[in-house]
């Protein structure tokens, strides 16, 4: 979910509104404002996008300069007006708005029923704020009292403002495991869950920690822990720019982030790699190199597109620097009983740095003493910020929810992190060592070159645009690169979609295969080259369509299938950079040509800060 906040001398609403805009891509299945108004708090809710509250918003006179607002991605009760943040306390004095999940909210719920309080909605959100107002009526305290106390007996996690009538100026802010970042401005504050909504008017921001909460109250900034001792706020300058959050003349912000790779790859090799002079350095891990090239082994952990990047990079390190390396899905590594112990390394992956699972599964492998690397895109993260060590990825702010510049970003981060350990450990020669170097300054341009392809790409997406399925086929380092374009697919076309082990499609997934059934195969010219092209053989022996990615050049392949994407040769390890890029593109154009909202593909959230 999105949390947009604003206390100071202009006009609250269009600046929220302009926010929650930015911050859409996090939910958008309903969203809501609260202003502050003529002494009275007048909240406004909807259903749908940002643009359908904006609508019913249309003929309203909003002055406020004070207020609060949400884009909702639903957790607890279906996403309705009623469900929408932001919410009343019982006696509609106090209203908030929140990311995250109350875990407890039921028991809380019924006491305060029994006490009379009247709830309208089915969210967690609700209970918390009535629990607030409990607490404040009870105690006879400061709203800011009353908040700390209630956060204290809250189990789960947030991300919250709070406004009150009685206290025209002042906002009430406290996270607990869901980001929240402060905007500084002259005489006026932002509260929002990422830097976006704020860039525009303050580059001065302030993250808050778990366990503190900020006030603000007649333009002075306060930030207590739950146990009210003051911490001296640590203002940060923020590198990011305007341009970079907007779509500059693309249709969707997916597609943008397709086209910036050769940029964003190259960004995140930015002063790491200079061949010439075989330079590599990774400034943040540099302390922790020796450790990295003496382990016997390393745990990934991530999900979603995260974990397929971890998947290439198992093959990386283990290829490359020889050590044993495992990955796993955050979310059931963190409930297991996982065998770790202090001589692991523990490699966390995550562009936003915010997703609760892994956040969670670092937690628990730190507890046992593992040392964990983080290797985040979003600056300050939580994920960034809870490991010992790590690599930023570089790319810039993805907003498309489909990652695609942010995987190319961690693989290529994951690869000089495997080259830097084996160059460490003697495991590859001098002569592989700079010849990756140099390969790894290509990839940029290799990246621009698969654009080419583009338009064609486009006429294969035409002819599939209604296919029922679709199955994803590759080998070794290809293999998760197949998962990654199946996993695209579904998630921004809705077509059900199947990545496999090539050599695997006879042990079930083969028994699909007709004339209706697309099948992409991932075959580069590498070391399993011929044992793919059988594998085709197998797929067109029972009338399937081949879609082939082959290296430039390959005369074999073409005379065999139904369709080839050419992407450039690259050494076999950089592999996953090039030939996942057709893939993006092909979810792409299916999606647009299905008419599907491919930067808010329904039911999906871009950061998922619950469990
Ligand atoms: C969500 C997003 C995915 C992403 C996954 C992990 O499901 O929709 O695109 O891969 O979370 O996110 P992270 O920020 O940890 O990489």
């Amino acid at each position: 979910c999105g949390i947009v906040a604003y206390v100071g001398n202009r006009e609250a609403y269009p600046l929220i509104l302009k926010g929650l805009k930015r911050l859409e891509y996090r939910g958008y299945d309903s969203s809501g404002i609260a202003l502050l108004e003529n002494d009275k708090l007048n909240i406004y809710k909807k259903k749908g996008k940002v643009s359908d509250l904006e609508s019913v918003l249309a003929d309203k006179h909003l002055t406020a300069t004070i207020g609060i607002g949400h884009t909702r991605w639903a957790t607890h009760g279906e996403p309705n007006d009623v469900n929408a943040h932001p919410h009343f306390s019982n006696n509609r004095k106090l209203s908030i708005i929140h990311n995250g999940i109350i875990e407890n909210y039921a028991s809380i719920k019924q006491q305060l029923i029994k006490k009379g309080h009247v709830f309208l909605s089915d969210t967690d959100t609700e209970v918390l704020i009535h629990f607030i107002e409990d607490i404040q009526l009870e105690t006879g305290g400061s709203l800011e009292s009353a908040v700390r106390l209630a956060l204290k007996e809250v189990v789960g996690a947030y991300a919250i403002v709070v406004m009150s009538v009685d206290h025209p100026g002042q906002l009430i802010a406290a996270r607990k495991g869901s980001p929240l970042v402060i905007g500084i401005g002259e005489g006026e504050f932002f509260f929002a869950s990422d830097a976006t909504p704020i860039i525009e008017y303050t580059k001065d921001v302030v993250y808050l920690d778990d366990y503190e909460v900020a006030v603000i109250s007649d333009g002075k900034l306060s930030i207590q822990n739950l146990d009210n001792t003051a911490t001296i706020p640590y203002i940060q300058k923020l590198e990011m720019e305007l341009e970079t959050i907007e779509k500059g003349g693309y249709d969707h912000f997916m597609i943008k982030e397709i086209f910036e790779q050769p940029r964003s790859i190259a960004d995140s090799m930015r002063g790491r790699v200079r061949a010439d002079d075989a330079h590599l350095q990774l400034g943040g891990l540099s302390n922790y190199l020796d450790k990295l090239a003496n382990s016997d082994r390393i745990v990934i952990i991530g999900c979603g597109t995260s974990w397929h990047a971890g998947l290439v990079a198992e093959y990386l390190f283990e290829e490359l620097a020889r050590v044993n390396v495992e990955v796993e899905y955050a979310s059931e590594f963190r409930y297991r009983n996982p065998v770790i112990n202090e001589k692991d390394i523990v490699i966390a992956i995550s562009q936003s740095g915010e997703t609760a699972d892994t956040l969670a599964a670092i937690e628990l492998a730190k507890s046992k003493g593992a040392t964990i690397f983080g290797v985040c895109n979003v600056v300050g993260s939580s994920i960034a910020r809870a490991t010992d060590a790590g690599a930023y990825t570089h790319a810039g702010p993805e907003i498309g929810v489909a990652s695609t510049k942010a995987f190319t970003a961690q693989v290529t981060v994951l690869t000089l992190m495997a080259i830097a350990t084996a160059k460490r450990k003697g495991t590859i020669s001098e002569e592989t060592y700079r010849q990756l170097l140099i390969e790894l300054e290509t990839i940029p341009s290799k990246v621009s070159k698969v654009f080419e392809n583009a338009s064609k790409i486009k006429e294969i997406a035409f002819i599939f645009t209604y296919a029922r399925n679709f199955i994803y086929l590759g080998r070794g380092l290809n293999f998760p690169v197949a998962l990654e374009g199946a996993l695209k697919l579904k998630e921004i076309s809705y077509i059900h979609a199947e990545g496999y082990p090539a050599a695997e499609m006879k042990h079930g997934p083969i028994a699909l295969i007709d004339e209706d059934m697309p099948v992409v195969f991932l075959a580069t010219k590498d070391g399993s080259y011929e044992k793919i092209v059988s594998n085709i053989q197998e797929v067109k022996a029972r009338k399937g369509r081949v879609i082939a990615i082959v290296t430039e050049g390959d005369t074999l392949i073409p005379g065999m299938v139904d369709f080839v994407i050419e992407v450039p040769k690259t050494h076999e390890i950089l592999t996953p950079l090039v030939s996942v890029i057709p893939l993006q593109l092909l979810s792409y154009y299916i999606a647009v040509m299905r008419g599907r909202n491919v930067d808010q593909p329904r039911n999906l959230a871009k950061s998922v800060t619950v469990e």
